[in-house]
């Protein structure tokens, strides 16, 4: 499957992002073994977090949906019941490393797999530490399958090696089932929607300067409003950023401090943004956007700044195409170990559309502006790829040609009716 994208000459109007995916993920999980019935609304539709829901559901857990709320029924932490088919997580990996830090801690063994994809991507990074809590994992050569025999677990203190979520969050879930405390140092601060809504549900968690720690305890239900996903919101702020005599309108959006690194660096780039009705909801922060088109300024993105916008790096690619100047990404070789390689088909798709690009063992340098050409764009079916050039196609000459569009369910099923629904025609 295909689609052809053709330049567009303006932008205009309101775009409703879907609820944020990593929260909805945290919102399922953690509804799951906490007392009551915790209320999701706006959950992310995307395929990911249905991967979670399904799994949840053979784990025993009681979810239903009414169209609009998400009821999660909670069992207490020891009260899963053991899978009778193996867990398939598809291409999540946020499913597979936060669940199996929850599994290692259950008196019943499991099996989780997930899709090619998935199952490329590197998971010693969980065993490894979950082995010192004290958990039998088996994989091959530290790839999924993971075959998951559960085991008392035993809190230890742990350095992050790399900058992850998805590892602090998997193992603050093996913590609340393990004796004693569990302690993460954290040397880069990455997305913190575990710990915010642990503490929102009445879990013993707390901060001391860069460790997080966490006891056993019980979570208690929360109705949970789940914001609109900012790294969804990336992707139409940058299509208006580059389209001319654009202006849109995103509400509703989250704004936490550790997502939003791409704000800041569009910002950076000369693009105007408008931030109003900053509020705060259950500990996160949500707030309007409004921005326009500009003219950009190339810019250069490294260090601590990377994982608060690692998912957002595709998309500041395109942008530096359009930008002036040498736009330079470093230290984000973590990037090839996503859906995708994603450095790798972000530099060979942008060259095939004629961008100035070098690639990095981690990161890119691009200079610009330059005239992008409609071409045939391979995304090896990662969305945030499809998303990304669909965008670049909005400002290329021609027709641009993405191949396996329909991987943007993983994250935003809506992400074509809302572009068409901002002016965009002639997708086909
Ligand atoms: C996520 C964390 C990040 C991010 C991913 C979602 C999460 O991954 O790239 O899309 O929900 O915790 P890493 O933890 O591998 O950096």
């Amino acid at each position: 499957m295909h689609l052809d994208i053709r330049p567009c000459s303006t932008l205009q109007g309101e775009v409703k992002v879907p609820g944020d995916k990593s929260i909805s993920h945290r919102a399922l999980i953690f509804g799951a073994i906490a007392h009551g019935v915790t209320r999701i609304d706006n959950i992310n539709p995307g395929e990911d977090v249905g991967s979670t829901a399904t799994c949840l559901k053979k784990l025993g857990v009681d979810i239903r949906f009414d169209g609009r709320t998400m009821f999660v029924s909670g069992k207490d932490f020891f009260d899963l019941q053991a899978p009778t088919e193996m867990l398939d997580a598809k291409n999540s990996g946020t499913t597979m490393r936060l669940l199996t830090g929850l599994l290692a801690a259950q008196d019943f063994s499991s099996t989780i797999t997930g899709d090619d994809s998935l199952r490329c991507r590197p998971m010693r990074r969980i065993i490894d530490p979950l082995q010192k809590m004290g958990a039998q994992i088996e994989s091959t050569d530290g790839y999924p399958p993971l075959h998951i025999h559960g085991r008392e677990l035993q809190g230890i203190e742990y350095e992050m090696p790399i900058s992850s979520a998805q590892v602090k969050s998997c193992l603050l879930l093996a913590g609340l089932g393990a004796w004693g405390t569990t302690t993460i140092i954290e040397k880069e601060q990455s997305r913190d929607h575990t710990e915010r809504m642990l503490r929102a549900m009445g879990a013993p968690i707390w901060r001391e300067e860069n460790k997080i720690l966490i006891r056993p305890g019980k979570l208690h239900d929360l109705d949970i409003k789940v914001p609109g996903d900012i790294s969804a919101a990336a992707f139409f702020i940058a299509a208006a950023l580059l389209v001319p005599d654009s202006g849109i309108f995103l509400p509703h959006v989250g704004i936490n401090p550790t997502r939003t690194g791409f704000l800041d660096v569009v910002r950076e780039m000369g693009a105007h943004l408008k931030i109003t009705g900053e509020k705060d909801i259950c500990g996160e922060p949500v707030a309007n956007i409004r921005t326009q088109s500009c003219e950009l300024q190339a810019t250069e993105i490294f260090g601590p700044r990377i994982p608060l916008l690692i998912d957002e790096i595709p998309i500041l690619a395109v942008l530096a195409t359009q930008a002036r100047g040498k736009t330079i990404i470093r230290d984000a070789a973590e990037l090839r170990l996503k859906e995708s390689d994603r450095l790798k088909l972000i530099a060979n798709n942008l060259q095939k559309m004629g961008a100035q690009v070098e690639e990095f063992a981690d990161g890119l340098s691009i200079i610009g502006p330059t005239k992008l050409c409609g071409m045939e764009i391979d995304t090896a079916g990662d969305h945030r790829l499809a998303m990304a050039f669909t965008i670049a196609g909005l400002v290329a000459t021609g027709a641009t040609r993405i191949l396996q569009p329909q991987s943007v369910t993983i994250s935003d099923p809506n992400f074509y009716d809302a572009l068409s629904q901002l002016g965009v025609n002639g997708i086909s």
